[in-house]
């Protein structure tokens, strides 16, 4: 397991619990905790309901301050990371979905590891947080990220279509593993995990080395906030 990864989806924050909450008070608790927050502390929220109109207005409030993590979302239950951004750093495509990778791949490496154990309950739960923030990022590098690249001059749509055959059959593998899981099948699951990894490894490397770098190059720093705005609040 990798330290890097656990670290990344396992990193501690300050709980805000928007369950039983109003709709005013919804947005003025979300507004007044993360304002609160320094550079790089995080708020760990829990929401009934989808918090992306909240997320819409607090970039609208403050753009390009705050980035968002899902690990549930919904029906009826959400639950999402608020993270300040230091103060100094840039808005680099490349650092903010390179991080999601590491993430995922290290909730992927628990999910191995507490199946291996024997703890499947606790790997399904794990498994279903790492789907859940799969599908959203790759749903947002579809419909951001990607019609972004193409309208780079230069943009070859090949890589685009690459990115989006590869996300088809990582979605198709998605069923194979929660289900092994469900039924404690320890060595089928390994073999679902192997057959995934080996292309989700390959094209990870394909958009950190290329698309990512791509749209970092030919967008300043303020086009690249405003695309990462556009991006959390997706
Ligand atoms: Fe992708
Ligand atoms: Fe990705």
């Amino acid at each position: 397991m990798s330290t890097s990864g656990r670290e990344a989806s396992r990193a501690p924050g300050a709980r805000l619990d928007l369950r039983s909450a109003s709709e005013d008070e919804r947005w003025e608790l979300l507004r007044s905790r993360a304002e609160a927050l320094a550079g790089g502390e995080a708020l760990d929220v829990e929401d009934r309901q989808d918090p992306r109109p909240l997320l819409g207005r607090i970039e609208s409030a403050h753009p390009g301050t705050f980035e968002a993590v899902f690990r549930a979302s919904g029906p009826g239950r959400y639950r999402l990371e608020v993270r300040r951004r230091p103060p100094d750093a840039a808005h680099l495509v490349s650092d903010t979905f390179g991080r999601e990778h590491r993430r995922l791949v290290g909730l992927m490496e628990d999910v191995e590891h507490l199946a291996r154990g024997g703890a499947f309950e606790l790997a399904a739960a794990c498994y279903k947080e790492f789907r859940c923030g799969l599908a959203r990022h790759m749903l947002v590098e579809e419909q951001v990220l990607l019609p972004e690249f193409e309208t780079l001059p230069g943009g070859s749509h090949d890589p685009c279509a690459a990115t989006k055959q590869d996300h088809i059959v990582l979605r198709r593998a998605f069923d194979a593993m929660a289900e092994t899981l469900r039924r404690h099948e320890l060595e089928h699951f390994l073999s679902a995990m192997r057959a995934f990894v080996e292309v989700w490894g390959e094209h990870n490397l394909r958009e950190e080395r290329v698309l990512f770098p791509a749209i970092d190059e030919a967008r300043d720093e303020r086009a690249r906030a405003e695309l990462l705005g556009r991006a959390m609040c997706f």
